[in-house]
């Protein structure tokens, strides 16, 4: 797709945004490329007012069948991982930098996922705008490195700013930035670790100091 090709989601936002309007207008989105190979968009979910907004990458083979953000095997690792950090998971709005699945060829029956381009992010944007402008959360969880340098830019590192409060970049688009906005692992590295108990034990300790935040603490 060339540059002409590829318009970004801005169009496809409705003036009047509600979940259902935007769950609705996603589907028609034709932003970049990624809604060709993908079964559906995927919106992000949770209740309007959520203190929390989780931010992943984009969803996976499951989230594109089902469509629902974190319901394959990352999804499992994060509600543990928010349970055993005591957050409540109907205070969380969960979703992802990009809303089309982008995989390329198959082992078995499951697309194996490919990283969306820098471009592809910048191109679904407008959507993460608009659910931050609807949700107005007071905090933002990046998971991984997708969707850090989505918010910090190329440069972003995940293990150099990983459970340290930061704030909302002036260079990120959002009409309600959140109060604070902390990074950390995907929880999907932690099935690929080699020591996943520490790498799950890591994505908790950072999800614990998000949980302070919240509380105020
Ligand atoms: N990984 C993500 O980043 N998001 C999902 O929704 C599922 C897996
Ligand atoms: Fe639109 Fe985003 Fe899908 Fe591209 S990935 S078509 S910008 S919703």
């Amino acid at each position: 797709m060339t540059e002409e090709e590829r318009p970004g989601a801005g169009a496809w936002v409705p003036d009047r945004i509600s979940l259902r309007s935007l769950e609705e207008a996603v589907q028609s989105c034709r932003g970049c490329e990624l809604y060709r190979d993908a079964t559906q968009a995927v919106m992000g979910e949770g209740r309007l007012g959520s203190a929390l907004m989780l931010l992943g990458e984009q969803p996976g083979d499951q989230e594109d069948r089902q469509g629902h953000p974190f319901v394959g095997p990352a999804g499992g690792v994060l509600h543990d991982a928010l349970a055993d950090a005591g957050i409540d998971p109907d205070d969380v709005f969960t979703t992802n930098v990009v809303k089309h699945f982008r995989w390329s060829g198959t082992r078995g029956r499951r697309r194996i996922h490919q990283s969306p381009s820098r471009a592809h992010v910048a191109a679904c944007g407008p959507w993460l705008e608009a659910e931050l402008e609807l949700v107005r959360p007071r905090g933002v969880v990046l998971l991984g490195g997708t969707a850090g340098k989505a918010v910090y830019g190329a440069s972003f590192r995940v293990g150099a700013a990983r459970g340290e409060p930061m704030t909302w970049p002036a260079t990120s688009a959002a009409r309600r930035p959140p109060d604070w906005v902390l990074a950390t692992t995907h929880p999907s590295a932690v099935l690929r670790a080699d020591d996943r108990a520490a790498t799950y034990d890591g994505l908790v300790a950072d999800l614990r100091v998000a949980a302070a935040l919240l509380a105020g603490t």
